[in-house]
């Protein structure tokens, strides 16, 4: 009996508490060095002081990339579209509001950076980002992700500086299906005609260009 009014009291507080948490305003800054109150981590321990990402880990960069972009894809960790160990459970504790709002934080972020290392413009990854392999079918990357992989508007994301190591995880992730097809199915054709060495290559050379900061909005 005395457990009755306990638990009347806990889920009145708790009933209180998200209902403050909802009306609160999200603020991507604060969230993203401090966390949120409903368990969601702050974002720099793994996305770095300045969103520059941790290469070696293969924790992407964000700072730069479009916010639409971001969004779309803090909304898909959270509806287990895109499903991912460390990233679902924390966008599944963030409301829509704050995920808009780190989207916005993180795209406005400069983060520009100077090359890691020359790129090679020999190399089979310049080659295909830079030229594709008709005879596969393989477009260009840069003809979607723009000349300098500086990414063109919502839909195509920036490459350029991005962790090598992150950018292998998609593809395979594509190719192994743990990864929604997005726009058209774009990236899951192209990833499906890629080897493990194209993989390894093409990853090398944007990993190694220079990151640009925020896009403008545009149209390819
Ligand atoms: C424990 C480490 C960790 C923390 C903390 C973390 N992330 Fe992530 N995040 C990752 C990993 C790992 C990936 C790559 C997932 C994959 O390979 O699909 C990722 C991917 C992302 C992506 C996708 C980027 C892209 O280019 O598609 C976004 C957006 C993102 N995180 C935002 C956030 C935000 C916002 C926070 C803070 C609320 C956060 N992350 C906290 C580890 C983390
Ligand atoms: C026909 C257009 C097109 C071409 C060509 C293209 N991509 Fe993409 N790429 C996309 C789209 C669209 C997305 C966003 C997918 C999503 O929203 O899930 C994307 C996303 C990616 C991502 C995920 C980035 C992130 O932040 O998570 C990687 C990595 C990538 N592409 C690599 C490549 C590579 C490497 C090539 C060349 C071999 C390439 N792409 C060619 C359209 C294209």
């Amino acid at each position: 009996m005395r457990s009755v009014p306990t638990l009347v009291l806990l889920s009145s507080l708790g009933l209180t508490f998200s209902a403050t948490a909802q009306t609160a305003r999200a603020d991507g800054a604060t969230i993203a060095l401090h966390g949120n109150a409903r368990g969601a981590p702050a974002c720099v321990t793994c996305h770095g002081a300045q969103g520059e990402g941790m290469p070696a880990n293969g924790f992407p960069r964000l700072a730069g990339l479009n916010a639409g972009y971001l969004q779309t894809q803090l909304d898909a960790f959270a509806n287990g579209q895109r499903a991912n160990a460390m990233m679902t459970p924390i966008a599944q504790t963030l409301s829509v509001d704050e995920r808009a709002e780190l989207a916005r934080y993180y795209g406005g972020l400069g983060g520009s950076t100077a090359a890691v290392s020359v790129p090679n413009p020999d190399s089979a990854g310049a080659r295909l980002a830079l030229k594709g392999r008709w005879s596969h079918g393989l477009p260009a990357c840069v003809q979607c992700h723009g000349a300098t992989g500086a990414g063109v508007g919502t839909v195509f994301p920036a490459l350029a500086g991005q962790s090598a190591l992150y950018i292998e995880n998609q593809l395979r992730n594509w190719q192994q299906n743990t990864r929604p097809p997005g726009p058209m199915g774009l990236m899951k054709t192209i990833a499906s005609k890629l080897s493990a060495a194209d993989i390894q290559s093409v990853a090398a050379y944007f990993a190694a260009l220079p990151a640009g900061g925020p896009v403008p909005e545009s149209t390819p």
